[in-house]
C-alpha cells in the first residue's frame, strides 16, 4: 500500500515534522523554516470567538417524522404528509457558562433544532423551558452580564442574579421553573423542548396560525438534586449523549403543537405574545403532530457542532414569526453574531448550508466559496450578479410563497411600550401550586441557597415577589432565610 505523506496547507510534502532549521547545534532559527511557521501561526488562530451566551453545547443529527399532515395550517413541505421525514440537527447547550464549564449547573438547556427542509433551513431555536426570564429584548444584555461572573473577580455571584431578578418581577415564572427539580436535568435526553415564543404557521389560503412548539421527551422527566449533581463529572451530560448514540439507544421526543387562531389571540385574556407566559395546555390542548429522534453523532465537533449557526430569523414557506418583542430583538441577534463568529459567508460552512439549491445575488466576501467548491459549498457562481436582469434562466422572486401580512393594532402608537408589569405572578404561582411537596421543598430551598448570599433590601423584595405569586410559597422562603 502506497504511503499517505504528510504535507503543508499547500499541499506539498513536508520532510521534517519534529526538527527545526538551526544555524548549527547552538544556532538560532532561519527564515525558511517554512513549515513550522505556519504550523504555529495556524495554531494560533485555532479558536473563534465562543457564542457569547449557550457557549457549551453538544449537538447530533436525527430525524424528524411528520405523523399528522399539517396542510390546512401550513405550505410548510416538512409538514405535509403523514409519515414525512425531515433531517435534522439538534444542539443542546447550557446559558451562562464559558465552553468549558461544567455540564450539570442549574441553569436553563438550549434546545436549538434546525429543520434541513426541502423550502431551505427552518430553526426553532428554543430552551427545555417554556417561556424566557424577559418580554422585552431590551433587557437581555442586562439579564445575561447579571448571570455571567463578576466583572472584576471573575467569580460567580448569585447576588447578582437576584439583584437582577428582584427588579424584574418579570422573571418569576422562570425563576420558578429554574429552582425546581427540573433545573437540573438528569441527562439531555431526559428533558423537554420549547420553542417559547408564540411562532406561527399560514396556508395556502393566506389564513395564519399562532402555534407553540412542544418536544415532550420520551426517556421520561429525569433530574437531579443539587447534591447530586456536585458529584457528577463536568462533562458527563455531553458523553451521555454521545454514548447512547454510538450504541443505538436513539432518544426521541414526542413533538406537539398548541394552535390558536387569531380571533382566539384577540379575545385571550393574557398577551399571547408574552413570552414569561405559557398557553394553558386545558384551553390550548398540545395537538401529537409528530417524532423527533437523534441517531448520528457529529463527526467533528468544531466543524459542525461549534459552526453550526442557528437563528430565528431562518424562516421557510409557511411559518413565520409573531408579535412577541423578545422575538423581534432575536430576528436581528443571531444573524449578526454569526457574522461576528463565522463570517459573512457562514451558511456556505457544511452544517449551515441547505439541502436544497441556493440562488441569490450575493457575491464575494471572506471565504467565499465558488460554484461546487468541496469545502464550502455551493453559491458564488460565474452568473450575473444582479437583479433584475434580462437573462431568462436567472433567479427571481417567488410572490406565490410570501407571507399573508400582519395586521396592526388599530390604534397603535410608536412609543416605548412598557410591558414590565403585565401580570407577572399568576403562572408561576399555578406552577407553584401544581407542585408535590417533595417539589416545593427543593424549590425553596433552591431559591434560598442563592438568595441568601443577597443583600437584605433585594432578599425582602424577592419575598414579595413570591408572596405575590403564591402565599405560601413567599412564607416558605422567608421562613428558610430567617433560619
Ligand atoms: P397543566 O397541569 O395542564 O400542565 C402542567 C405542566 O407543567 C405540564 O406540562 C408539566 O410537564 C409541567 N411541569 C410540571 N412541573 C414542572 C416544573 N417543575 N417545571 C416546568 N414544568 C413543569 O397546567 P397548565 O397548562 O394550566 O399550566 C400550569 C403551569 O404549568 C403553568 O403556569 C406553567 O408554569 C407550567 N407549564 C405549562 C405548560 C403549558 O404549555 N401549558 C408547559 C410547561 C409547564 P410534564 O407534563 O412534561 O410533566
Ligand atoms: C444563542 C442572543 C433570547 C435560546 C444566542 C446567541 C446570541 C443570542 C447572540 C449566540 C449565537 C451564536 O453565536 O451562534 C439572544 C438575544 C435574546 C435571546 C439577544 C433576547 C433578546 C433567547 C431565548 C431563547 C434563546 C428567549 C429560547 C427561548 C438560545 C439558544 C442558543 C442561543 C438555544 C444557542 C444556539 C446554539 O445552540 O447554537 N442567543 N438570545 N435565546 N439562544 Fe439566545
Amino acid at each position: 500500500m502506497s504511503k499517505t505523506y504528510l504535507t503543508t496547507a499547500n499541499g506539498a510534502p513536508v520532510a521534517d515534522d519534529d526538527t527545526s532549521i538551526s544555524a548549527g547545534e547552538r544556532g538560532s532559527l532561519t527564515f525558511d523554516n517554512v513549515h513550522l511557521f505556519e504550523k504555529l501561526a495556524h495554531f494560533n488562530r485555532e479558536r473563534i470567538p465562543e457564542r457569547v451566551v449557550h457557549a457549551r453545547g453538544y449537538g447530533a443529527y436525527g430525524t424528524f417524522t411528520l405523523n399528522k399532515d399539517l396542510s390546512d395550517y401550513t405550505i410548510a413541505d416538512f409538514l405535509q404528509g403523514a409519515g414525512k421525514k425531515t433531517d435534522v440537527f439538534l444542539r443542546f447547550s447550557t446559558v451562562a457558562g464559558g465552553q468549558d464549564s461544567g455540564d450539570y449547573v442549574r441553569d436553563v438547556r438550549g434546545f436549538a433544532l434546525r429543520f434541513y427542509t426541502e423550502q431551505g433551513n427552518y430553526d426553532i431555536v428554543g430552551n427545555n423551558t417554556p417561556v424566557f426570564f424577559i418580554r422585552d429584548p431590551a433587557k437581555f444584555p442586562d439579564f445575561i452580564h447579571s448571570q455571567k461572573k463578576d466583572p472584576k473577580t471573575n467569580l460567580p455571584d448569585p447576588a447578582h442574579h437576584f439583584e437582577f431578578w428582584a427588579n424584574h418581577p418579570q422573571s418569576m415564572h422562570q425563576i420558578t421553573i429554574l429552582m425546581s427539580d427540573r433545573g437540573i436535568p438528569r441527562s439531555l435526553r431526559h428533558t423537554n423542548g420549547y420553542g417559547s415564543h408564540t411562532l406561527s404557521l399560514w396556508n395556502k389560503d393566506g389564513e395564519r396560525f399562532w402555534v407553540k412548539w412542544h418536544f415532550k421527551t420520551n426517556q421520561g422527566i429525569e433530574t437531579l438534586t443539587n447534591d447530586e449533581a456536585a458529584k457528577q463529572p463536568g462533562d458527563g451530560m455531553q458523553r451521555d449523549l454521545v454514548e447512547a448514540i454510538e450504541r443505538d439507544d436513539f432518544p426521541s421526543w414526542s413533538v406537539k403543537i398548541q394552535v390558536m387562531t387569531d380571533e382566539q389571540a384577540k379575545q385571550c385574556e393574557f398577551n399571547p405574545f408574552d413570552l414569561t407566559k405559557v398557553w394553558p395546555h386545558k384551553e390550548f390542548p398540545l395537538k401529537d403532530i409528530g417524532t423527533l429522534e437523534l441517531n448520528r453523532n457529529v463527526g467533528n465537533y468544531f466543524a459542525e457542532t461549534e459552526q453550526v449557526a442557528f437563528a430565528p430569523s431562518n424562516l421557510v414557506p409557511g411559518v413565520g414569526v409573531s408579535p412577541d418583542k423578545v422575538l423581534q430583538g432575536r430576528l436581528f441577534a443571531y444573524a449578526d453574531a454569526h457574522r461576528h463568529r463565522l463570517g459573512v459567508n457562514y451558511q456556505q460552512i457544511p452544517v449551515n448550508k441547505p439541502v436544497c439549491p441556493v440562488h441569490h445575488y450575493q457575491r464575494d466576501g471572506v471565504m467565499a466559496g465558488a460554484s461546487g467548491c468541496p469545502v464550502t459549498g455551493h453559491l458564488q457562481n460565474a452568473d450575473v450578479n444582479f437583479y433584475p436582469n434580462d437573462r431568462s434562466d436567472a433567479p427571481v422572486p417567488a410572490p406565490q410563497l410570501g407571507e399573508p401580512s400582519m395586521p396592526l393594532e388599530n390604534d397603535a402608537w410608536l412609543k416605548a411600550y412598557d410591558s414590565s408589569d403585565e401580570d407577572n405572578y399568576s403562572q408561576a404561582g399555578n406552577l407553584y401550586r401544581i407542585m408535590s411537596e417533595g417539589q416545593k421543598q427543593q424549590l425553596v430551598s433552591n431559591i434560598v441557597d442563592g438568595l441568601s448570599q443577597a443583600t437584605e433590601s433585594v432578599q425582602s423584595r424577592m419575598v414579595e415577589h413570591f408572596t405575590r405569586c403564591d402565599e405560601d410559597y413567599g412564607q416558605r422562603i422567608e421562613a428558610l432565610l430567617l433560619k
